[in-house]
């Protein structure tokens, strides 16, 4: 199994993109490369693990480029949308309505009014939410499936900020304390037929995933059977994202194969066969399918420390910078035509971004074959979450995104231009 872009791909991305123009070394100071052969294979494994009738989406906010959602809109996936600016996108990348799923957790009433028009699958966070929605039922025609989230409060990952199914949790309706209401929900509501989870995002080890998993199948069978008199059953279980990723090269990730069939093994023995189960990768699809490359402008020597400045920092890699107990990249180097540095001479450094704070550094102490001025520091793993929480902080250009696919090369987004800026900053 390929879990990672290898260097050799790396090698032959960067300098054809090089030598072809499309990176350009005078203007391009970085630039996202994206790998649609990584997605497919990604997406390969997962459409095997998971029973045919699954419905699977991409979480819209690991990557948001239309051209990289419209690929995934081809093969049938859905998309899962966190926001009316994901809703637009969506919809923008091709995507039909019934393909689209609505979770933000701060609804409004006109949003909620728009996907319930346009018959967007909805998932309610709260309690007051499915209230508001059956408010708006009485005078809006929809044929939305819509699902509550649950708190299936199963306990935290290793990363905290990325773990929501702890004792408390912004997200969802805690199962513990709020069990009789939730099922008073589904026995009001007639058109509420699934349940929501989503139990974090990287950190969550596989068991702590199915344990949530788990719970919500539970949940689903008291409901079954207190809607047995209605003739009528849950129809779905949406198990939201959250399978870790590998960073560190020489770790294997879990195996989805195995997630899928875990999965499907509690469904038999629930007998829950006929539940659809919806998906919402994000990290898992895109993470390893992306890599920065960013040029080294300076290469500070002291005693002490060396340090190199490079064009991508805070601003691309956020979590990285404030958190960087939890988070890690791999990194290489590439000298100025694009060609791996493999010098036997080597030596440790700090490598730091371009904006005006202390903690504006990718990484400590790695060694790394001699830089120098103009090199390339190549940051792996970076399709997911990186250019998607961008930070305008100093006003920096966001930079090119090149996508490969299969052989040939396209731009997927272009830098940024200052009067981009200029309009990001005026009325
Ligand atoms: N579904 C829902 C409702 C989510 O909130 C998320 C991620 C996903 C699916 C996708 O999860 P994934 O498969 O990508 O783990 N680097 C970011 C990660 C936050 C993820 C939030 N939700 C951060 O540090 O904030």
């Amino acid at each position: 199994m390929n879990h990672f872009i290898s260097i050799k791909k790396i090698q032959e991305y960067f300098s054809s993109s090089i030598t072809s123009g499309l990176f350009n070394t005078i203007h391009d100071t970085s630039a996202v490369f994206y790998d649609f052969n990584h997605l497919f294979y990604k997406i390969e494994l997962l459409s095997k693990a998971f029973p045919e009738n699954t419905f699977h989406t991409t979480a819209i906010k690991a990557n948001p480029l239309i051209k990289v959602l419209h690929e995934i809109k081809k093969i049938g996936f859905g998309s899962e949308a966190a926001s009316e600016g994901e809703l637009f996108i969506a919809q923008k990348a091709g995507f039909s309505n019934d393909k689209i799923v609505f979770d933000s957790p701060a609804k409004t009433h006109k949003e909620l009014e728009y996907a319930l028009k346009n018959d967007f699958h909805i998932n309610a966070d709260s309690i007051m939410e499915l209230d508001r929605i059956a408010k708006l039922k009485e005078s809006v025609k929809s044929k939305s499936n819509i699902g509550l989230r649950i708190n299936p409060q199963v306990g935290y990952g290793k990363i905290k900020s990325t773990s929501l199914a702890g004792e408390y949790s912004k997200f969802g309706v805690p199962l513990k304390s709020h069990k009789q209401e939730i099922l008073n929900c589904f026995k009001k509501y007639n058109w509420l037929t699934g349940i929501h989870l989503h139990i974090g995002s990287q950190g969550c080890e596989m068991k702590l995933l199915l344990n949530g998993i788990e719970s919500g199948l539970k949940l689903i069978k008291e409901i079954n059977e207190l809607l047995k008199t209605d003739d009528r059953e849950v129809s779905f279980i949406d198990i939201g994202g959250g399978l870790p990723i590998s960073y560190y090269h020489n770790t294997k990730p879990p195996d989805i194969i195995d997630y899928g069939r875990k999965i499907n093994d509690m469904l038999t023995s629930y007998d829950l066969d006929r539940l659809q189960i919806i998906t919402e990768f994000g990290r898992y699809l895109h993470a390893n399918s992306g890599f920065i490359v960013s040029k080294v402008e300076y290469v500070k020597h002291y005693e002490e420390s060396n340090t190199l400045i490079i064009h991508s920092g805070a601003d691309i890699l956020l979590r990285e910078c404030l958190n960087p107990n939890n988070w890690f990249h791999e990194f290489s180097i590439f000298d100025k035509a694009g060609r791996l540095k493999q010098n036997s001479e080597t030596k440790k450094y700090h490598i730091a971004g371009p904006l005006c704070f202390a903690n504006d550094i990718v990484a400590r102490n790695i060694e790394l074959p001699v830089a120098n001025e103009g090199d390339y520091i190549v940051i792996h793993d970076t399709g997911g979450y990186t250019f998607s929480m961008w930070s305008k902080y100093v006003s920096r250009l966001f930079p090119k995104i090149i996508g490969i696919k299969n052989d040939s090369y396209e731009l997927l987004r272009k830098r940024e231009k200052l009067t981009n800026i200029l309009d990001y900053w005026s009325d």
